[in-house]
């Protein structure tokens, strides 16, 4: 994983470790209750875009973590990813029957499964930073850190705001609240937490990158809100048209395309900006800047 390495291989890399790190954290299938096991495997492994782990990956490079430190840091994100996915899926949520090119998993198993497994998921997210090597204040940091972005005042806050949204014209700062929390905390918590597996960080670099998280994570959803009105079901492996048909407000709703691919023209920008302070150590958190914004799934 040199810095030499062209970005396409690096993210091949970091995909394969995180996903022997998932599969190595994640209990075996032929522990019980096997069928859990089996569907929160069904839900972490052998798919996504593994962006978290990537950003993570990427932030902890800036400050030469350790990989066993990242791999663990990478996997916490993805596996509260992964739950959130599942939950947002569920018939009470978003109802939706494809993720990741495959059936959701309340489809592929049952409801009380698929919220079983949400639950299962987060526990385990949280297990994996308790369980790493390394100072344990830091740790503690780190699980605070993800605690928060998850919680009420992050992901699941951002969820409760989406689904009391629907069939409304939010003002663009609702929007934008709304689009903070539901997405932006996890990607901010993955740099975050990619950074701090490397070192304890001065508050300077903990403004630097928190500029970059917070223009990377607005862009992530309104990309997504894009997507789901240009792009096809069969290349995002889940629903597209989505959220019109749900009356969700959305970027596009609100703004319209052209003005929501302004936004995350500038965003990109934002988010180069404020990764001039490291200077050219920041390369991967620079092109997952532009991979987030140029993405086509
Ligand atoms: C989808 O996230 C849900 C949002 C927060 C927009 P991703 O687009 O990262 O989904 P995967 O992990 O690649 O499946
Ligand atoms: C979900 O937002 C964000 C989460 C916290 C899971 P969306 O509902 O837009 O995600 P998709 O489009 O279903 O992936
Ligand atoms: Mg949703
Ligand atoms: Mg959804
Ligand atoms: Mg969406």
């Amino acid at each position: 994983m040199t810095a030499m390495q062209p970005f396409g291989d690096w993210m091949k890399t970091v995909q394969l470790t995180v996903e022997n790190g998932l599969a190595s954290y994640l209990p075996a299938v032929t522990e019980v209750p096997a069928r859990l096991h089996d569907a929160m495997r069904y839900a972490a492994l052998g798919g996504g875009k593994r962006v978290r782990p990537l950003l993570a990956f990427a932030a902890g490079q800036l400050f030469d973590a350790d990989s066993e430190a990242l791999t663990r840091a990478a996997a916490a994100v993805e596996l509260i990813h992964a739950y959130s996915l599942v939950h947002d899926d569920m018939p009470c949520m978003d109802d939706d029957a494809l993720r990741r090119g495959k059936p959701t998993v309340h489809v592929e198993y049952d409801e009380a499964t698929a919220l079983l497994v949400g639950d299962a998921l987060q526990a385990q997210a949280f297990l994996v930073l308790a369980e790493g090597e390394g100072d344990a204040a830091r740790k503690l940091d780190m699980i605070r850190l993800l605690a928060r972005a998850a919680g009420s005042a992050g992901m699941c806050g951002g969820q409760a705001i989406d689904l009391a949204s629907v069939g409304l014209t939010l003002s663009l700062a609702e929007l934008e609240q709304m689009h903070r929390l539901k997405t932006g905390a996890l990607l901010r918590a993955s740099v975050l937490l990619g950074a701090l597996s490397g070192k304890a960080l001065a508050e300077s670099e903990i403004s630097a990158l928190d500029a970059y998280a917070d223009a990377i994570g607005l862009a992530f959803q309104v990309v997504d809100d894009v997507l789901d009105t240009t792009a096809d079901s069969a290349t995002l492996g889940k629903t597209a048209g989505k959220d019109a048909a749900d009356n969700k407000p959305t970027y596009v709703s609100i703004l319209g395309l052209e003005q929501s691919r302004n936004l995350t023209e500038k965003l990109r920008n934002d988010a180069h900006r404020a990764l001039v302070p490291f200077g050219d150590k920041a390369r991967r958190l620079r092109e997952l800047a532009d991979l987030i914004v140029q993405r086509k799934a």
